[in-house]
């Protein structure tokens, strides 16, 4: 049986549909570079039929990561299936092969379910309604497109039986791939691997298919499940960068890889997969979408890797792998601790963040080599998480639209915590405001909504150090939702439902409450973004508040 493991990232369509992950275009497109770089086999760009923005993102992912002559991969390898997911709907279909028809490969995903409770209470629809259904969809998705992918949703607790008969329907109107989803999270290990070895038993024309496995996370066994599948013949995964994803997420891209990389003994497996990426996609990931990664997550937690006890440290000084089945490099997480200091130069520095694997144009050196320069005039030693962070707060910071240009701010026992900020605008206009609050932060959040004007609630605010150490840099992140305006809801494609879009933000700075307001920020300029109100080439549909001087 082929050794060889299909990667398909889904981290841009399931992993966005979870609370908070709000994505913008421009930050979609930088994460599908990086998983290209990382060497997935097939991207989920996303659902197209949600909207046109959500079509638009897909077709550029299709244009400039899904074609090497749009410099798609400047290694000039193969570039990543681009798929679209649409649902058993003609009008899904055409928005999905809009989307994806101008990549070099292009897969439309379509699904319907076959679960008994999902057929009789979502769908409303006799079991031969459905087998109808997919052979009609199916069949005009491949009048369309050569590389189909077909999901029976809800495939965990569907009959088996059942399943054999729609997916041989499915094989028979033209699907390529077809995908199990354990889509409620409900299954067993043992059980998902016997259900993937009956369906590849009793199902007709199936070995001339790939049979893909895709998990939910609902119990925990995300993981194992998909692993479970792999080892009953299973030759795609379909898994999300730090698993994010409906509800408990997905499979998470780094633990199968790892996994197989890791006991490859055990397995005889293969993923095409850099794994020496692993780390920087998952903090671009956790930044943008503002949802901060558990320190005890395994390969990508910040704690993955520590060695915090005395018996353990002894151990590690002796022989690195009495606690270490796999090491830090090998996921992009890099040992080494004093890198660089206030009197190293823009060589270093450019040399430095090149191991990293940071290829920096001179204008974007530029400006990190003066935030590096300040940063070393406040911080003895600065190490490479101190860097990672400062690419992430300089560079990957998409699409500002408001930049904070100023920030004071009083706090302590005495007094009324009290900020002033300092906003520039994206006509260049400055905008100062002073707010009291219940403490810096709060302060310093009121002063900017009162120069945004853009009404939301704050969910959640995270802040944690980058190293140790009284002088570490803090990183900050945010998530917020829009309290008006119906432009902030998107369709889920699995239950219909339009739900209110959150949206992430990301900063660092050695002062926390600096890295705080970048954050929200960060957040907001995206909301701005997302709900129209600037639109993605920076054009203003904004009306400067009366705080401009
Ligand atoms: O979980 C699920 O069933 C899905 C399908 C659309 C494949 O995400
Ligand atoms: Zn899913």
């Amino acid at each position: 049986m082929e050794r060889y493991i299909r990667v398909f990232d889904t981290t841009l369509r399931d992993g966005e549909q979870s609370p908070g992950a709000t994505l913008t275009s421009a930050e979609k497109l930088e994460i599908a570079r990086v998983l290209a770089r990382m060497r997935v086999d097939v991207i989920e760009a996303g659902f197209p039929a949600a909207s046109q923005d959500d079509l638009q993102a897909v077709r550029r992912i299709a244009l400039e990561v899904g074609n090497p002559a749009a410099g798609g991969d400047e290694l000039g390898r193969t570039v990543p299936i681009i798929c679209g997911l649409a649902r058993a709907s003609k009008n899904d279909i055409d928005a999905a092969w809009e989307a994806v028809r101008g990549a070099a490969h292009p897969r439309i995903h379509t699904f319907l379910a076959t679960s008994p409770i999902h057929m009789r209470y979502k769908l409303r629809m006799d079991p031969e309604e459905v087998v109808e259904r997919v052979k009609e969809m199916v069949g005009y998705a491949r009048s369309l497109c050569e590389d189909i992918e077909f999901s029976p949703e809800d495939a965990g607790r569907s009959d088996p039986e059942f399943l054999y008969l729609v997916l041989g329907e499915a094989i028979k109107a033209g699907a390529t791939t077809l995908n199990i989803p354990d889509t409620v999270g409900y299954t067993m290990p043992e059980e998902f691997e016997k259900l993937i070895a009956g369906i590849i038993a009793n199902t007709d024309g199936i070995q001339n298919t790939i049979v893909s496995v895709h998990c939910h996370n609902d119990l925990g066994l995300a993981t194992a499940n998909t692993l479970a599948g792999i080892r009953a013949g299973a030759r795609q995964v379909e898994v999300t960068v730090n698993g994010i994803g409906e509800r408990a997420g997905n499979t998470s891209l780094e633990e199968v890889v790892m996994a197989l990389h890791t006991r490859r003994a055990a397995y005889n497996l293969e993923t095409g997969i850099e794994t020496t990426q692993i780390a920087r996609v998952s903090r671009m990931v956790s930044n943008y979408t503002g949802i901060p990664v558990q320190p005890n997550k395994a390969i990508v937690g910040a704690n993955a890797f520590a060695h915090e006890a005395g018996i353990h440290q002894d151990g590690m000084l002796k022989n690195q792998m009495t606690y270490e089945i796999m090491r830090p490099e090998t996921v992009g997480v890099s040992r080494s601790n004093l890198v660089l200091g206030k009197h190293s130069g823009r060589h270093a520095l450019r040399t430095r963040l090149e191991e990293l694997g940071y290829v920096l144009a001179q204008e974007q050196l530029d400006r990190v080599f003066e935030r590096f320069k300040e940063l070393a005039d406040k911080k003895k030693t600065i190490t490479d998480a101190d860097l990672e962070a400062l690419m992430e707060d300089q560079v990957y910071q998409l699409e500002e639209v408001f930049h904070l240009d100023g920030l004071q701010v009083a706090c302590g026992t005495m007094g009324m915590p009290t900020a002033t900020v300092r906003l520039q605008d994206p006509e260049g206009k400055l905008h100062i405001q002073a707010s009291i609050g219940t403490g810096p932060v709060d302060a310093t959040f009121k002063a900017i909504d009162t120069i945004v004007g853009a009404p939301n609630v704050l969910l959640e605010f995270n802040v944690h150090a980058v190293t140790e150490g009284i002088d570490a840099m803090g990183e900050v992140t945010v998530r917020l939702q829009a309290t008006n305006g119906s432009s902030s809801l998107r369709t889920s494609p699995q239950s219909d439902q339009n739900r209110a879009r959150t949206f992430g933000g990301y900063g660092a700075d050695t002062d926390i409450i600096v890295a705080s307001a970048k954050a929200y920020l960060a957040a907001l300029n995206k909301l701005l973004v997302s709900t129209g109100r600037i639109n993605p080439a920076g054009e203003l549909t904004y009306v400067a508040p009366a705080t401009s001087r």
